[in-house]
C-alpha cells in the first residue's frame, strides 16, 4: 500500500482587506480589543462577484500547477466547506467542471473548521487503498487527489454582531495527493466528533430544520451564532489530544514535530495548545493576523504560506490539526516528502497551464451549449 503524498499546494485570497479600524467603525470595537483577544489585525473579503467555488477554483490551478498534475489526472475532488455556493450541487463539482477535471468524482464535506483535517484522512485513504483492492485514485502519477478547503464566511457573518463579525474572513486552501512508495507522505489522521456540542456554533437557518421565511431573515438566524468561550475551552482541550494521539499512532511524540499547522482560530488558543504539547512558538504556524478565521480554509492556505516561506523542509514532520462545528476535531501527520524550496514553475509549464485552463472555459462552454442544444430537440419532439 502505497502512502499519500502531498506533491502541490495553492492558496488564494480576496484582494479586499478589512482591518481592525475598518470594524471600529461599524460595531462597537476597537483595534486594540480585537488584537489583544485574538491576534487577528485584518482579513479578507471577497468581492460581489467571487464565490466559494471561484476561490477553490484559483487556490486548485496554484495546487496543481505546483505538482505538475493535470486536471485530466484527477481521481477525486473533495471541498471542504461550510459556506458551498448552493446547498446543491456540491460546490466540488463546480470545482471540477471550472478545471475541466473529466475524470474526478466530486463531493464537498462538512466538518466545519476541523473540514480540510478531515477531507485530508478520507482523501488519503482513497489514494492508498487496501492491500485487497486498489484506492478510487489510480496509483502513482497516473492518478490524483485534489483537497480543497475553501470559505466565503462573509456571506453569513452578522456584521452588526461584534462578539463574531471580528473573528472570520474568506480564502482557499488546496492540496494534491498522490500515491507513492517513498519514504514519508500521510502518516495517518485522527478524526472525531461530539454533536452534543452542535449548538455551539451554528447556522440556524436556511436548512430543513428551519427553512428561510420572513422571520428567519427577520430575526437575523441565517448568520452564524456562536458562544465563544465555550468553543474555546472545547478547543484548548480538543487540539493538543488530537496531536498527542495522531502522534501516538506513529510511535511518535510532540517533541518530534517540525511545523505544527493549527486552525487559526484565536492567538490566545494557539498559545495555550502549543503550551500543552510544550513546542516553542515558532514551531506553531500562525497568519491569523492577516487573514482572520477562515474555518476550513485556514489550515490549507497556512500550509501553503509555510512551504512557500520555506519553514517545511524535506522529512520534516508537520501536524495538521483542527477543531470547529459540530463540534468536530482532527488532526493528520505529514512527512513531507517533496524537496523544498519548491522549484518555480518554468515557462513552459505556465504556458501549459495557461492552455489547459483556456481548454477547461472551453470545455464547460461546449458542454452546456450541446445540453441547450439537446433540450431543444426535446421540446420539438
Ligand atoms: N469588541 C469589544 N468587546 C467585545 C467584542 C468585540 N469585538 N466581542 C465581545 N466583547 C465583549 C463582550 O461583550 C464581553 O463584555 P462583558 O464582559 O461586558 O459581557 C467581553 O468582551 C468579554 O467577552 P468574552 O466572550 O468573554 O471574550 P473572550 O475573551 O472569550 O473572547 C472570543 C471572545 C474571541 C470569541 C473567544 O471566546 C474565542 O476566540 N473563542 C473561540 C472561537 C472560535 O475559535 N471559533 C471558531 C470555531 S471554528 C468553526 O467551525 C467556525
Amino acid at each position: 500500500m502505497a502512502p499519500a503524498h502531498v506533491v502541490g499546494w495553492g492558496s488564494y485570497v480576496p484582494e479586499r482587506v478589512l482591518t481592525n479600524d475598518d470594524l471600529a467603525q461599524m460595531v462597537d470595537t476597537s483595534d486594540e480589543w480585537i488584537r489583544t483577544r485574538t491576534g487577528i489585525s485584518e482579513r479578507r473579503i471577497a468581492e460581489d462577484d467571487e464565490t466559494t467555488s471561484s476561490m477553490a477554483v484559483q487556490a486548485a490551478w496554484r495546487a496543481l500547477k505546483k505538482a505538475g498534475v493535470s486536471p485530466s489526472q484527477l481521481d477525486l475532488i473533495i471541498v471542504a466547506t461550510a459556506t458551498p455556493d448552493h446547498a446543491f450541487p456540491a460546490t466540488a463539482c463546480l470545482v471540477q467542471d471550472a478545471l475541466g477535471a473529466s475524470n474526478a468524482a466530486a463531493f464537498d464535506l462538512s466538518a466545519g473548521c476541523t473540514g480540510f483535517v478531515y477531507a485530508l484522512g478520507v482523501a488519503a485513504d482513497m489514494v492508498e487503498g487496501k492491500a485487497s483492492r486498489p484506492g478510487l485514485v489510480k496509483p502513482g502519477k497516473d492518478g490524483a487527489a485534489l483537497v480543497i478547503g475553501a470559505e466565503t464566511l462573509s456571506r453569513i457573518t452578522d456584521w452588526s454582531d461584534r462578539t463574531t463579525c471580528v473573528l472570520f474572513g474568506d480564502g482557499a486552501g488546496a492540496v494534491v495527493l498522490q500515491a507513492d512508495d517513498n519514504y514519508g507522505g500521510l502518516l495517518g489522521t485522527v478524526l472525531g466528533a461530539d454533536g452534543s456540542g452542535g449548538d455551539l456554533l451554528i447556522l440556524p437557518a436556511g436548512g430543513s430544520g428551519e427553512p428561510p421565511s420572513h422571520r428567519t431573515v427577520a430575526e437575523r438566524r441565517h448568520y452564524l451564532k456562536m458562544r465563544g468561550r465555550e468553543v474555546f475551552r472545547f478547543a484548548v482541550r480538543a487540539m493538543p489530544d488530537a496531536v498527542k494521539d495522531v502522534l501516538a499512532q506513529s510511535d511518535l511524540c510532540p517533541g518530534d514535530i517540525d511545523l505544527l499547522v493549527p486552525h487559526q482560530a484565536n492567538q490566545r488558543i494557539l498559545e495555550v495548545a502549543a503550551k500543552a504539547l510544550d513546542l516553542a512558538p515558532e514551531r506553531v504556524y500562525s497568519n491569523l493576523d492577516r487573514y482572520g478565521n477562515t474555518s476550513a480554509a485556514s489550515i490549507p492556505i497556512a500550509l501553503c504560506e509555510a512551504a512557500d516561506e520555506g519553514l517545511i523542509q524535506r522529512d520534516d514532520l508537520v501536524v495538521c490539526v483542527g477543531f470547529g462545528a459540530g463540534l468536530t476535531w482532527g488532526a493528520s501527520a505529514v512527512r513531507w516528502s517533496v524537496p523544498l524550496p519548491a522549484e518555480p514553475p518554468t515557462v513552459w509549464r505556465r504556458g501549459r497551464y495557461a492552455v489547459l485552463q483556456g481548454y477547461a472555459r472551453l470545455r464547460s462552454l461546449m458542454r452546456r451549449f450541446v445540453r441547450w442544444l439537446f433540450s431543444r430537440g426535446m421540446k420539438e419532439e
